[in-house]
């Protein structure tokens, strides 16, 4: 039997990621992050194309990113996003790249530059892709598509707790206000806006747990 498709889209911090990764463990799929993908970009522009002020010169991005070598690898099951040779896992996650990968992500000369690599590791099938538009543009062909929600205020909650357990300690309007940007930003952008697909099931968790979550999902999958 063909493995499936799935796309999962949603708000920032509506579990997404976590939940595909669960979800593609226990089917059996490879979890793609897409957010993933725009934050490498995101670093790799902080790094080599600041503008004199330090603001983020996209002109000199897009000069740059010939250069750019951003690549997922299969390690023990899991896909690992590497710049070259480094391991971004970590850097990608950082205040600054959040800030950022709004900003970054709304060009469409990076959204151009991305859209056939996703689709690329969708091919064969087998694959858990989140992100904001991947219901609507990267797989509008996927067997099954989510739309994520939750409140601001438990989001920003969950999104708070997850950087403490990391180690960054910000206060909570700080968290909530990078929400809420990125949100607004992704929703209004012209290039691909964060939308919910027609044929795409909502699932609101503001009050389900993470499990119930899964469960949700894992039962429209036949
Ligand atoms: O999923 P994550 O929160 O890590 O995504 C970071 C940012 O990347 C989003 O806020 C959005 O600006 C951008 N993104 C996007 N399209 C996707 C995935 C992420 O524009 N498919």
């Amino acid at each position: 039997k063909k493995k499936p498709v799935i796309a999962i889209d949603g708000y920032s911090s509506t579990g997404k990621s976590s939940i595909s990764k669960e979800i593609a463990r226990r089917l059996g799929l490879v979890h793609i992050d897409t957010g993933a993908l725009y934050r490498g970009i995101t670093l790799f522009a902080l790094r080599c194309a600041l503008d004199q002020s330090g603001k983020i010169d996209c002109s000199m991005l897009e000069k740059h990113l010939p250069e750019l070598e951003l690549k997922f690898h299969l390690e023990h099951g899991e896909l690992v996003l590497y710049l070259a040779k480094e391991n971004i896992t970590e850097p990608i996650r950082s205040q600054q790249v959040s800030e950022n990968v709004s900003f970054i992500a709304k060009q469409s000369f990076v959204r151009d530059y991305l859209l056939e690599y996703q689709r690329e590791m969708a091919k064969k099938g087998g694959v858990i892709m989140d992100g904001r538009d991947i219901g609507t543009t990267v797989l509008p062909e996927a067997d099954y598509k989510f739309f994520l929600s939750a409140s601001v205020q438990e989001r920003s909650r969950r999104r708070h707790l997850e950087l403490q357990s990391m180690g960054i300690d910000l206060p909570l309007e700080e968290v909530e206000r990078n929400l809420t940007s990125r949100d607004a930003i992704d929703s209004s952008r012209e290039a691909s806006p964060l939308r919910q697909a027609p044929d795409a099931v909502l699932i609101d968790n503001t009050k389900l747990t993470k499990e119930e979550t899964i469960e949700k999902i894992l039962s429209f999958i036949s």
